[in-house]
């Protein structure tokens, strides 16, 4: 992407992000579904530095901080106001902002980053391919990138599945194709329906000699 690009995306999410992050947790509840279950299989893993990728409000951050008070967090985030937000409920954590598609962060933490967590950010970002890209480069070797986002919906009845993929339009968010994920080398686990996919994908950073 380039300076336009970015500035055009950062204006769009801070007009849409001002008003409602006082309410985004409370709301989106109802229907950015697998987010916990994702956290929680994480969680049982051994990393020790993990960066979010458009943390948003830092709910995710602030719960993965309870089930792992060990872990060193950071998060990259595009929306000013999100990411003011972020830091007051995460004071101990490294939040940066930045855009998925070419923010660095694998020395973000100071130790290195095992996995990177795209959590409903990735249907949203305007490069998926560049970010996902640049989070499997940034990821330490060894280590991996896990999505969990919107799935090709292929499971519900084609005109709630329509509606829903016209609805999430006017977010600019378009839910991940199975297609898509599979090209790029993801293992998927599927939510009911296709509602959401958790897919998650090996670093391609190399060992230093
Ligand atoms: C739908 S919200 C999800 C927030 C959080 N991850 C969650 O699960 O509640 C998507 C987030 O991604 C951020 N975002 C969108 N495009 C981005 C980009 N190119 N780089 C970094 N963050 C981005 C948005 O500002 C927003 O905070």
């Amino acid at each position: 992407m380039n300076a336009v690009d970015d500035d055009a995306h950062r204006d769009f999410l801070n007009r849409y992000y001002r008003w409602s992050r006082p309410i985004y947790d409370l709301t989106r509840k109802y229907y950015l579904l697998g987010r916990d279950r994702t956290l929680r299989a994480l969680a049982a893993e051994p990393w020790r530095g993990l960066v979010e990728i458009g943390p948003g409000t830092g709910r995710n951050l602030v719960a993965l901080r309870r089930l792992r008070p060990d872990a060193v967090l950071g998060g990259v985030e595009a929306c000013d106001a999100m990411l003011a937000l972020a830091r007051t409920r995460l004071p101990d954590a490294r939040l940066v902002h930045g855009f998925a598609e070419s923010a660095p962060y694998a020395d973000l933490l100071g130790v290195p980053v095992e996995r990177v967590l795209f959590s409903y950010s990735l249907s949203m970002i305007q490069d998926p391919d560049g970010a996902l890209r640049q989070a499997r480069a940034q990821v330490a070797p060894g280590g991996s990138v896990v999505v969990v986002d919107f799935g090709d919906l292929r499971g519900l009845p084609r005109p709630a599945a329509d509606a829903l993929t016209r609805w999430l339009r006017t977010f600019h968010v378009a839910p991940l194709q199975a297609s898509w994920l599979t090209e790029r080398g993801a293992s998927l686990t599927w939510g009911p329906g296709r509602y959401y996919v958790v897919a998650t994908f090996p670093s391609t950073a190399s060992r230093a000699a």
